[in-house]
């Protein structure tokens, strides 16, 4: 198959190039805003750089495609509530201009990556499939038009899509302004961890890779116009995963400083991936103690990856954020 994956510069994408690459002859095409890097895609992987509100960008990179994975997309909540510009630009008018395109040039197949923040915030119990649709956050708003733009499609055109969504990501190769790969760096330079209002907010914590094998089943085997959940195995509250990062980095705990609570926060996210499990068979493999330790692992290991963004971009969004510098 030859697959055009979008956003594949960034985080999740790369893993999942990384995870079909061997098995599929892979077109990327990627802006390469901050968050997307050249070096996170595996050496020779064919990358076409552009926007996918581009439509000529668009139609160069999935000539010849018989699927589109589209994971592009501005990614960090923080940023999407001091500007939200960005995320409308690529997630309504750019998904749209992909679809558009899909359609045109006959496409086989289209998976819209996407995310549990469109369902809001839960309190006790897990959102399914059939959870309204209730975002707080112009971040997840934005994702949340998006997904509707490819039901649309499918009611409409008849396209072949589905949607998965995921849930908070963790893993290598993730920005750091995040909070994971936020702390784990923080945490080994000793600068302060801000946690956000009281810290027991509760994420739902999934291993990168086991969202690629999701992904990458309901692409294969996911029925047109339905959207499946892809939940981790674990769910935790913040101020308890920055615990755990402290002591696998060997730091102290009065390096945690609680900080103004993010404005509209959401308190808790929680999926059900029953009917990605029932219906495909996918499992998540990796539990959160053991994913967290690999990850910390390789923050250790990679100074090479990280040290060109903590001296560049991000030294200004952390300061402009947090109000105070990186040490
Ligand atoms: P990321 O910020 O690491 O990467 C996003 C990539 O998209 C970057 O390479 C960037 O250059 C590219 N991009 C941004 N705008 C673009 C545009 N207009 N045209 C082309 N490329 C563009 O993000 P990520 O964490 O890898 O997230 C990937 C996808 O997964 C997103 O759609 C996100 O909503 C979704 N998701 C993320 C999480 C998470 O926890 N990170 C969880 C569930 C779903
Ligand atoms: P984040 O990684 O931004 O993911 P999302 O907002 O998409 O869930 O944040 C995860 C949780 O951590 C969220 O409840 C906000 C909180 N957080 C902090 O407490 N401090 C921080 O510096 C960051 C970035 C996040």
């Amino acid at each position: 198959m030859r697959l055009l994956v979008t956003g594949a510069a960034g985080f999740i994408g790369s893993t999942y190039v990384r995870l079909v690459g061997g098995e599929h002859d892979v077109v990327v095409l990627d802006k390469l805003t901050y968050a997307g890097r050249r070096e996170n895609l595996p050496e020779g992987t064919q990358l076409i750089e552009g926007a996918i509100e581009d439509p000529a960008a668009v139609r160069e990179a999935m000539q010849g495609a018989d699927a589109v994975v589209n994971f592009a997309a501005e990614s960090h909540v923080d940023r999407s509530i001091d500007d939200q510009e960005a995320f409308a630009r690529t997630h309504v008018v750019g998904t749209g201009t992909l679809l558009d395109a899909a359609r045109e040039l006959g496409v086989e197949r289209y998976l819209q990556v996407s995310t549990d923040e469109v369902y809001g915030s839960i309190e006790s119990g897990s959102f399914t499939e059939t959870s309204p649709l209730d975002p707080s956050s112009p971040y997840s708003a934005t994702k949340a038009a998006g997904d509707l733009l490819v039901s649309a499609h499918f009611h409409t055109y008849g396209l072949d899509a589905s949607i998965v969504r995921g849930s908070n990501n963790y893993g290598p190769r993730q920005y750091p302004e995040k909070l994971i790969p936020l702390m784990v760096l923080n945490a080994l330079h000793g600068d302060s961890l801000p946690v956000y209002g009281d810290g027991r907010q509760v994420r739902n914590w999934l291993y990168v890779e086991d969202f690629c094998r999701g992904i990458h089943t309901v692409l294969a085997k996911g029925r047109a116009g339905e959207a499946y959940n892809v939940g981790g195995p674990d769910e935790c509250e913040n101020v308890e995963v920055v615990k755990r990062v402290i002591e696998l980095v060997g730091a102290d705990e009065s390096l945690i400083e609680y900080v103004s609570d993010r404005p509209g926060h959401d308190r808790r996210y929680s999926l059900s991936s029953a009917k990605l499990k029932e219906e495909l068979g996918w499992e998540a493999q990796v539990h959160f103690a053991e994913g967290l330790e690999r990850t910390v692992e390789w923050y250790r290991e990679n100074e090479e990856w990280w040290g060109p963004i903590r001296s560049g971009e991000y030294r200004e969004y952390y300061e402009k954020q947090y109000g105070k510098s990186l040490g």
